[in-house]
């Protein structure tokens, strides 16, 4: 068996400790007889695994016992209409900042949903390659929300605005678990399982339960309102039982792995490693800025991105960052293709990442470097 290290931007590399419970299990879970897959939701041998991992939520994030823990579906995507539907309901207003492409589709449905939508800061100035510093939002909005760590772009919020009294939303995809958060800061954090948490299927919800309103917006389809889930356990209907399963065994890893604050510093140290070597060299170089780059997201350029638009150059510069995908992909480090937006290469280093890929990776790096000079 060959694994290789997946610098996927998600889903993503799991710990192989957990793929292998996940495997031994997968005929027989616990002498049932059965595989997690086959099993009603409502049976007395789910409830446990269910419960279970919405204890080790509460415990690893120090969720407070006035918030909600939820297992959705739809994906991050439909985390963007549910919080306009469910918290956009008494001035009609919010608060967001534009931070790349995942706060700009929140924002595109809440308006499409009818919320008067004020974008208070943006990065797009210089192609979010940072996070605007907004100490305090003030005003009469409903809520104020922001993407906590922007995938795509590489950047990461290294302090939380002050809202005052406004509920703070965020989305924390990519972010859950690298290292420890004050909930308690945040009116509602939501995250897609897909990147640190689980396999795709199940998006993590934590909302403060005044903010579970009894009425939505006008025509909110039930299955769209915090509510009925809330109220439910998140059984209205037929959980992803599998993932919130797999989700459970990564959140006892990240346990074992010293917690939020262990997850913390292996990201750190992880991504010290990787910036400082792209900081230190004359042919690679990062595309965000010190104070706003995330652990998770490492996009990178090589000399030849030189933003010149001449055929030329533009040619060269596709055949040295196909070069380097190729070569890296042979080498058993994949998935470092780096998105249209920014170009170049993206290393994802979330939590199953360990050091010792991170380490192959500049190694590689290194060695590309000399040979393309
Ligand atoms: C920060 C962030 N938010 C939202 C999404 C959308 O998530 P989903 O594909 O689960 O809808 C993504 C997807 O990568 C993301 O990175």
């Amino acid at each position: 068996m060959k694994r290789v290290y997946n610098f996927s931007a998600g889903p993503s590399c799991l710990p192989e400790e957990v793929l292998k419970e996940c495997a031994a299990e997968m005929l027989d879970y616990q002498g049932t007889g059965q595989s997690v897959m086959e099993m009603s939701h409502r049976s007395k041998f789910y409830e446990p695994i269910i419960a279970d991992a919405e204890a080790m939520v509460r415990k690893l994030m120090n969720v407070p016992d006035n918030y909600k823990v939820l297992f959705l579906q739809g994906g991050g995507s439909t985390q963007f209409a549910m919080v306009a539907e469910n918290l956009g309901i008494k001035t009609g207003k919010a608060a967001y900042i534009n931070t790349g492409v995942w706060s700009k589709k929140a924002i595109a449905e809440a308006k499409k949903l009818g919320v008067q939508v004020d974008v208070i800061a943006t990065s797009e100035d210089k192609n979010f390659s940072y996070i605007p510093r907004v100490e305090k939002i003030t005003g009469d909005y409903d809520y104020a929300y922001i993407c906590f760590n922007n995938t795509i772009m590489g950047t990461h919020y290294e302090y939380i605005p002050d809202t005052g009294n406004i509920p703070l939303v965020a989305d924390i995809s990519s972010c859950v678990l690298s290292e420890p958060l004050d909930v308690t800061k945040f009116g509602l954090l939501f995250a897609g399982a897909q990147k640190n948490l689980a396999p795709a299927g199940v998006t993590l919800v934590i909302i403060r339960e005044d903010l579970i309103p009894d009425e939505c917006r006008p025509g909110t389809p039930t299955m769209l309102m915090y509510k009925t889930h809330a109220e439910n356990g998140s059984m209205y209907n037929t959980p992803p039982c599998y993932t919130i399963y797999v989700l459970g065994k990564v959140l006892h890893w990240v346990e074992k792995n010293g917690g939020a604050e262990g997850m913390g510093k292996r990201n750190r140290e992880k991504a010290d490693y990787l910036y400082n070597f792209l900081d230190n060299s004359d042919f690679y170089h990062a595309t965000t800025e010190k104070g706003s780059r995330s652990l998770m997201n490492v996009p990178f350029l090589t000399k030849y991105s030189t933003g010149a638009t001449d055929e030329a150059s533009v040619a060269k510069e596709k055949e040295i960052n196909d070069k380097f995908v190729k070569e890296a992909t042979a080498a058993g480090l994949v998935n470092l293709k780096g998105h249209r937006l920014v170009g170049g290469m993206r290393a994802s280093i979330y939590n199953a990442m360990g050091l010792d890929g991170v380490k192959a990776l500049v190694d590689f790096m290194k060695k590309f470097a000399d040979e393309n000079k």
